[in-house]
């Protein structure tokens, strides 16, 4: 058995090993709704109604799957409205939601929508964008599957330029020559060492010519009567399927060389149509849309012309799509029958009773949000991940400025944002990131060349001081905070 070989039949055993890897995707424990919710717990403070109601939601995607024959496909999703005031954290939810779920999911604002005909995008295009999601999704876990034979495969071809393999003279076998054999085994027993020398990373920075395809072809506007993209169909892929891949030499460091060429071979290895399948497969059974803003498409009823105009025309055609209807995309037809959608809204304007009766009728779960009050601004500006404070923190740190709040402070900018909240117009926790801005904007400004001490202590004094003039004064609260 040569080298090669042994090593093709280490790469078969690995990757027979990494199978419960694959298995474990498709079945990916999925989180239960109590889990759900201590994740999303992480990064939103309160509103667990809502968190909940998603929690469910999501859990019923798994729970349907499992579901076997007929019955399952009676098991329709229950699409979801979250409502609450502005800066309640409905977006957040989402966020973080995305990256929970295993399913495809995007997160749409639906006033970017126009009725079609109208300049802008069609609802459709979510369907597809979901789509593009999932077919990214598989990719990426077909290429982990294979990612090292992949590698094998590109080692042989960066050796096979380090050195060349021996040719045997191509003769009948009798006549091999031991010169011939000679050779070869010296070939084998130098390659070896190349390997080796490779994996311990000794010829990172060799450099090396590989061949490349290019990239792609030159980007070319198509102009039709309709947006070509918006139909599904894309002209580069067609196009760059139907002509030869040119190729070119670039020279480059073995280390970068075996990346691009392990990609290579990975694409080499996954079969791009059971990707595709696989896809399709996922969007119709597990996909998730999120409906950002959907009050904006929500108008007075009957208005006619105006900005009105097209928004009850861009919730009819949203109608089939969340009841079910086939969406042509350019990899095939994918069905949205079971795709779940989860819709978000302040309502401060439009009521839910304002979208049209068929639509409201698609949306059985109704989540309000609540408003948030002094002490939900205390958890959120410290307990997040993503906690203003932990942020400026953070980002003072990069100037070698070490910055810290006492309790009484945070408890102090909690509270003056709550009081602006309520004086001035209600915006949720955006009213933080205006007040945290207003606080600091002198440490922002100085740092680092204009400041003395590197140490800076935010006290309640500091907060009330800087913030008191503003926040009496309602008139300049209107602009400042
Ligand atoms: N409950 C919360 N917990 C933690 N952070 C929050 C919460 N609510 C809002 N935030 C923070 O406030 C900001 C705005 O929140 P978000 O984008 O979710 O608002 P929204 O409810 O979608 O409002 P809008 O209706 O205006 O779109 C985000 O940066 C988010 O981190
Ligand atoms: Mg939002």
């Amino acid at each position: 058995m040569t080298k090669s070989e042994s090593l093709e039949r280490k790469t078969e055993h690995s990757t027979k090993e990494s199978r419960p890897v694959r298995q474990a995707h498709d079945g990916v424990r999925e989180l239960t709704p109590r889990e759900i919710v201590k994740e999303l717990d992480k990064y939103i403070i309160g509103q667990h109604e809502a968190k909940k109601a998603v929690a469910i939601a999501l859990r019923n995607r798994w729970r349907r799957q499992q579901v076997l024959g007929q019955l399952r496909e009676e098991i329709m999703p229950n699409n979801i409205i979250l409502i609450g005031p502005t800066g309640v954290g409905k977006t957040e939810i989402a966020r973080r939601l995305a990256k929970l779920s295993n399913a495809p999911f995007i997160k749409v604002e639906a006033s970017k929508f126009t009725e079609v005909g109208y300049v802008g995008r069609d609802v459709e295009s979510m369907i597809r964008d979901l789509m593009e999601t999932a077919v990214v999704m598989v990719r990426n876990e077909k290429t982990a599957e294979v990612q090292e034979k992949a590698r094998n495969h590109a080692l042989e071809r960066v050796l096979d330029i380090l050195i060349p393999p021996v040719r045997r003279t191509p003769v009948n076998d009798s006549m091999t020559t031991t010169a011939d054999t000679n050779d070869a085994e010296l070939n084998e027993k130098t390659r070896e060492r190349f390997r080796e020398k490779i994996a311990a990373g000794e010829l990172n920075n060799r450099i090396i010519e590989i061949d490349v395809p290019t990239d792609q072809f030159p980007a070319m506007q198509v102009f039709g009567p309709m947006n070509l993209e918006d139909m599904g169909v894309n002209i580069q892929d067609m196009l760059s399927n139907i002509m030869p891949k040119k190729m070119k030499k670039r020279k480059l460091p073995v280390e970068e060389a075996l990346l691009l060429l392990t990609q290579e071979e990975a694409q080499k290895m996954i079969d791009q149509d059971a990707v595709v399948k696989e896809a399709i497969r996922r969007v119709e059974n597990s996909g998730i849309v999120f409906l950002d803003e959907i009050d904006k498409i929500a108008g007075a009823r009957g208005a006619v012309g105006g900005p009105d105009v097209s928004r009850e025309g861009v919730q009819r055609d949203l109608l089939p799509i969340v009841e079910g209807s086939s969406v042509a995309t350019k990899y095939g037809t994918v069905k949205t029958d079971y795709i779940l959608f989860i819709a978000s809204g302040a309502f401060h304007v439009s009521k839910p009773s304002d979208l049209i009766p068929e639509l409201q009728g698609r949306f059985p779960i109704r989540v309000e949000l609540k408003s948030l009050s002094e002490d939900d601004f205390v958890k959120i500006l410290t307990i997040p991940q993503n906690a203003l404070i932990k942020l400026y923190i953070a980002l003072l740190k990069s100037d070698g400025i070490s910055i810290e709040f006492s309790d009484d402070a945070i408890r102090t900018i909690a509270r003056t944002a709550a009081e602006v909240n309520e004086q001035v117009e209600n915006i949720g926790a955006r009213r933080l990131h205006t007040i945290m801005n207003s606080l600091l904007d002198e440490v922002l400004f100085d740092a680092p060349d204009n400041i003395s001490q590197t140490r800076v202590s935010v006290s309640k004094e500091m907060v009330e001081t800087k913030l008191e003039t503003i926040v009496k004064n309602r008139d300049l609260s209107k602009y400042i905070l």
